[in-house]
């Protein structure tokens, strides 16, 4: 458990906010492509307690911009998308990409006060289907050379989903892997042939065995962390007898994303972004090592949990998240469906907008989420010390020499789990023909 302050200083965001300072000096996902594919495209945008306004412009080039108009305060959202940016309805002030007034036609003929009237505005850049924002000081930071932005358009699917909690305990669910064999423990297995586009669907490592088969039978992983450039690795190890040993990579990427195999052809790199201190986004980017993405397939299995246009899930609280009582008994573990989203949603949301951790009492397997707490205070520090350079990724080496992060699910000789993870995680970069995805 921790106390109340140092709770309120992890899970605050907002403007003037220590763990928000933070965030501010990273690239943050902001909104899916697909949003603004529309014919009108202007969407809202609440990102760290902030309430801005996302358009495309008539040269196709993005503006993130302050949501209420500068001059009273109304609603942008609803501006005129005209003349190359964007014009307030109320008295028609224009306004370019970067905040600038450009017109205020209904002041007295040469007057020049649009001159001294900037809105906010953040710089913007998407990347395979997602809309990043940087909102801190300076110059923004590199993309790392991950794989989700390494990979091509084709082998990239981007989808996101709202989460009625804190960003923190959103993420903290990620960086956990005891969870799985019990949230999301199936009483039965599917064909692994049906699992394309879900998680812990296919088989595990080189197997026959499904994942859920393994999860369900070794439920006390021995878990390791290890700081690394990006965050952390964490390192899963299910011992299965034989000498043989399941190696699951995840990990954690500062500050509140999570980078995590899905199957033999996909990794799943996850942020958890603030909307406010009481909801979330998740935004996650399915890269395939394979083939290209069927994105028409991950995109419908998706929508069919989700409202649009603020991608809500369907199933949440006000439904009981769909729970079956007889589902629980015979089918899964939550009685949840076989959604892992849902599973995860309930999980996060349970426990309350910010869940107080004062009333926590972490374990062993909680050895990730102790590291991460510490990392971002870490963090916070260095910039109360004047050293934003400290954060990971954002000073000192390159960031473009960050590669991978390795994520993946091997199985090997129990004394060899290191060589055996790196070695199935190789093979899978060198038989990926379509893009180079060797580090
Ligand atoms: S409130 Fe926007 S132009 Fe007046
Ligand atoms: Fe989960």
């Amino acid at each position: 458990m921790i106390s109340q302050e140092l709770n309120d200083l992890l899970t605050r965001t907002g403007p003037g906010s220590d763990a928000g300072a933070v965030m501010r000096h990273y690239w943050q996902p902001a909104a899916l492509s697909d949003e603004l594919a529309g014919n009108r495209p202007v969407v809202p945008v609440k990102l760290l307690g902030e309430d801005l306004v996302l358009f495309r412009d008539n040269d196709g080039e993005l503006g993130l911009i302050g949501r209420a108009c500068p001059h009273r305060g109304a609603d942008l959202c609803y501006g005129r998308l005209e003349d190359n940016g964007l014009r307030c309805p109320f008295h028609g002030w224009h306004f370019n990409r970067d905040g600038q007034c450009v017109e205020q036609p209904g002041e007295p003929d040469g007057s020049r006060m649009h001159e001294r009237i900037l809105n906010t505005s953040y710089p913007v850049i998407e990347k395979n289907g997602i809309i990043f924002a940087y909102m801190g000081p300076g110059a923004p930071p590199e993309f790392p050379n991950f794989d989700c932005f390494r990979a091509p358009d084709t082998h990239v699917f981007a989808f996101k989903g709202m989460w009625d909690c804190n960003w923190l305990q959103a993420m903290e669910v990620g960086i956990d892997p005891a969870h799985a064999s019990f949230l999301h423990r199936f009483l039965e297995d599917e064909d692994p042939e049906d699992s394309y586009g879900k998680q812990f669907r296919d088989k595990a490592a080189d197997t026959d065995i499904p994942m859920t088969k393994l999860l369900r039978d070794y439920p006390r992983p021995d878990i390791s962390v290890e700081e690394t450039d990006y965050g952390m690795r964490i390192i899963a190890l299910r011992h299965l007898g034989n000498n043989k040993t399941h190696v699951r990579i995840t990990n954690q990427i500062f500050p509140e994303a999570i980078s995590i195999p899905m199957s033999s052809e996909m990794i799943i790199t996850q942020w958890h972004v603030p909307i406010d201190d009481e909801h979330c986004y998740w935004y996650s980017m399915f890269t395939s090592f394979d083939k290209p993405v069927d994105k028409e397939v991950m995109r419908a299995q998706r929508l069919k949990e989700h409202r649009l246009p603020d991608y809500a899930p369907l199933k949440n609280k006000t439904n009981t998240y769909g729970f079956n009582p007889e589902e629980q008994k015979h089918k899964t573990y939550t009685g949840m469906g076989l959604d892992i989203n849902v599973h995860d949603q309930w999980a996060v949301e349970s426990p309350g907008a910010i869940f107080d951790r004062t009333k926590e009492h972490l374990g062993k397997t909680d050895v990730a989420i102790i590291k991460y707490r510490r990392m971002m205070r870490a963090a916070i520090a260095s910039l109360s010390e004047g050293s934003p350079d400290a954060l990971p990724m954002v000073g000192g080496e390159d960031v473009k020499t960050i590669y991978g992060p390795i994520s993946n699910d091997t199985i090997g000789d129990k004394d060899a789990w290191r060589e055996a993870f790196e070695t199935s995680d190789r093979a899978r970069r060198e038989g990926c023909n379509d893009w180079d995805a060797t580090i």
